[in-house]
């Protein structure tokens, strides 16, 4: 039986750190304010930008919402975002993804200021974190590595196999291990005797995008499972990446979906926007 890895708590933790702190700046006079913005009306979108402006008022920032039409141009989207980054009460910017297909995501990444850059997302950012001295973390990965060293085990010499490799999550994801002095594997779509490798990790990290990926024969006994998966099933239930019921048995450690890595990138978006507030204010 596999010890629960609890998102919920973890991020109340890490959510009471980021209050403190936030109170203590605001008794110096410095108020932290976190942009939003949402283009169209995807529901998905819709529920996280909800939970995010209520993380902020949790920690006591402020938020600032910009819901903009689904026919919303790209040159009115960098339009805001010039706003938003000559704006000093704005110390964060995160443009909810996706955008409609007429707005190049890229461009309007690129546009956003490197400094509030709190999803971490900006290529100056992301080239931070490759070299290894960075200011933010992506929230996902930075969340699934707060829930690692919630276990106690340490990350140094293990091996660490993380499926998937996009930008947001799986890239960031092995770059994060590897600074910890992890023997990282990166698999994919292509990678060939997927359930060999899988099967050798003391710390499987999915970030796939289909439910119940990952299966019972694919993990070590006592390995640290983390499910980034978030899967809406035909009847509405959230699923991750990982076969719970058949992995939870085998696991050492295993986060649930949902109650695992969702609560904590919303956790660490606020410890960004905490730490873009204090640098901005010459406090980093
Ligand atoms: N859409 C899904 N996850 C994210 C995220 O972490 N940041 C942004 N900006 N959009 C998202």
């Amino acid at each position: 039986m596999a010890q629960l890895i609890s998102g919920k708590e973890v991020s109340a933790q890490v959510k009471e750190r980021v209050r403190a702190q936030a109170e203590e700046l605001k008794a110096k006079g410095i108020e932290i304010g976190l942009a939003v913005v949402i283009v169209g009306d995807n529901p998905a979108s819709r529920v996280y930008v909800n939970s995010k402006k209520k993380a902020c008022e949790a920690v006591g920032f402020n938020s600032y919402e910009y819901a903009l039409p689904e026919e919303t141009t790209e040159q009115e989207l960098l339009d805001l975002v010039q706003v938003l980054n000559n704006d000093p009460k704005v110390n964060g910017i995160l443009v909810q993804l996706p955008l409609p297909k007429q707005i190049n995501e890229e461009a309007i990444i690129n546009a956003i200021s490197a400094e509030k850059d709190v999803d971490a997302f900006h290529p100056m950012n992301v080239g931070k974190i490759m070299i290894g001295s960075y200011a933010f973390l992506p929230c996902t990965p930075a969340g699934a590595m707060e829930l690692i060293d919630s276990t106690g085990v340490d990350v140094s010499g293990k091996n660490c196999v993380v499926i998937g490799r996009s930008n947001i999550v799986g890239k960031p994801m092995a770059m994060l291990l590897l600074h910890r002095s992890g023997t990282v594997t990166i698999c994919h779509s292509r990678t060939q005797n997927l359930k060999e490798i899988c099967r050798n990790a003391d710390i499987l990290v999915a970030a796939v995008g289909r439910a119940n990926f990952v299966t019972a024969d694919m993990v070590k006994p006592g390995a640290v499972v983390i499910d980034v998966g978030i899967n809406r099933m035909e009847d509405g239930k959230l699923c991750g990446d990982v076969d719970f019921a058949a992995v939870e048995p085998i696991a050492g450690y295993i986060t649930p979906v949902p109650g695992g890595v969702g609560p904590m990138t919303i956790a660490m978006l606020m410890q960004n926007t905490l730490t873009a507030a204090k640098q901005q204010n010459g406090l980093g």
